[in-house]
């Protein structure tokens, strides 16, 4: 595993960017935390930064840019959101916004939502990677100590500490109405100060979500999803698993032929999308197995199949 210290010349940057740009994975520090990046516009890349937690869920990812002009290019800005970024980026706020309908930043990265979030660290090695790179990093926490897949990831090191250790706080401005979504480095009142109430959860109050994760929603297709299939209903596409799918889909999505889970995970979103037509009468989703990425694939196909209300 190449170690490269950020902080001792320029071309270790311009290495580390390198690896970035062809899909490998860089620890690096930021104002915040560190941050497990990759290449926030590869669905393989994304893959590849679930894959190598241990235990790895698709929870949406933040896109770290060099530079806040760089954010309109992903999503959409309205006054709100101009506002706060002018005032607080570069630092610890990630802003999340309504996707472009052109967002190069990969699906799996907003766990197929229909919004990005987006930070600009204020941090001089993560400014000068992500200006190296010249694409947005989807990056999650990471472990100073970097207990990440040694195959995966190559280890930035970098000599000082982290500036605030407190992640960034992350408020959602997709809606009407601003919420914060977790508190972090720059604290909600401030908010307030430059665009006016912020709904967040109260914590004791009836209606208060119970735990953070509650107030997660996750992808879910207009068309009914039915896990575990062997054999076609009338009218349904198949989203296929492997070499051998049944026979009699309407139409087949494919996760991965060679029945390769970090492949499967790259195409999951772009592959229900483009499933999710009228035409069909439901969506069938081929067994996949429980086991690496696997357990985060099945996941997000059971929070799409469940019911809603
Ligand atoms: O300070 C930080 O924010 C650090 C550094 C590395 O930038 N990053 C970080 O990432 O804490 P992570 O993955 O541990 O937390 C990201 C948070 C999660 O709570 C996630 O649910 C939320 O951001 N998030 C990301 N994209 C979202 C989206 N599209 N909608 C709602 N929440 C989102
Ligand atoms: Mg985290």
């Amino acid at each position: 595993m190449p170690a490269i210290d950020l902080s001792a010349e320029p071309q270790d940057v311009e290495e580390a960017a390198r690896l970035l740009r062809g899909g490998a994975l860089v620890a690096f520090p930021t104002e915040t935390v560190y941050g497990l990046g990759g290449d926030a516009t590869s669905e393989r890349a994304v893959a590849a930064i679930f894959a190598a937690k241990g235990r790895p869920r698709f929870n949406p990812l933040i896109s770290h840019l060099a530079a806040s002009e760089q954010a309109a290019d992903f999503a959409e800005f309205d006054e709100r959101a101009r506002e706060v970024a002018a005032r607080f980026w570069p630092g610890p706020l990630t802003l999340v916004l309504p996707r472009r309908r052109d967002c190069a930043i990969a699906l799996l990265a907003g766990a197929g939502l229909d919004t990005v979030a987006m930070r600009v660290p204020a941090h001089a090695l993560a400014h000068a990677l992500l200006h190296a790179v010249g694409r947005p990093i989807a990056a999650p926490s990471a472990n100073r100590s970097g207990r990440v897949s040694p195959t995966t990831a190559s280890h930035v090191r970098e000599e000082g500490p982290c500036a605030i250790g407190l992640e960034s706080t992350v408020l959602d401005l997709s809606a009407g109405r601003p919420t914060l979504l977790r508190p972090g480095g720059i604290p909600v009142e401030a908010l307030e100060a430059a665009i006016g109430p912020i709904d967040r959860p109260r914590p004791g109050a009836a209606d208060a979500p119970r735990s953070p994760g509650m107030l997660e929603s996750h992808y879910a297709p207009a068309l009914a999803l039915r896990l575990d299939a062997v054999a076609a209903l009338p009218g349904e596409a198949l989203l296929a698993f492997g070499a051998n799918p049944p026979s009699g889909f309407a139409e087949i999505g494919w996760l991965s032929r060679s029945g390769d889970l970090a492949e499967a995970a790259a195409n999951l979103f772009a592959a229900l999308r483009a499933l999710d037509r009228p035409g069909f009468s439901g969506i069938a989703v081929m067994p996949i197995p429980e086991h690496g990425l696997g357990a985060a694939i099945n996941d997000r196909l059971r929070r799409a199949a469940a019911p809603r209300g």
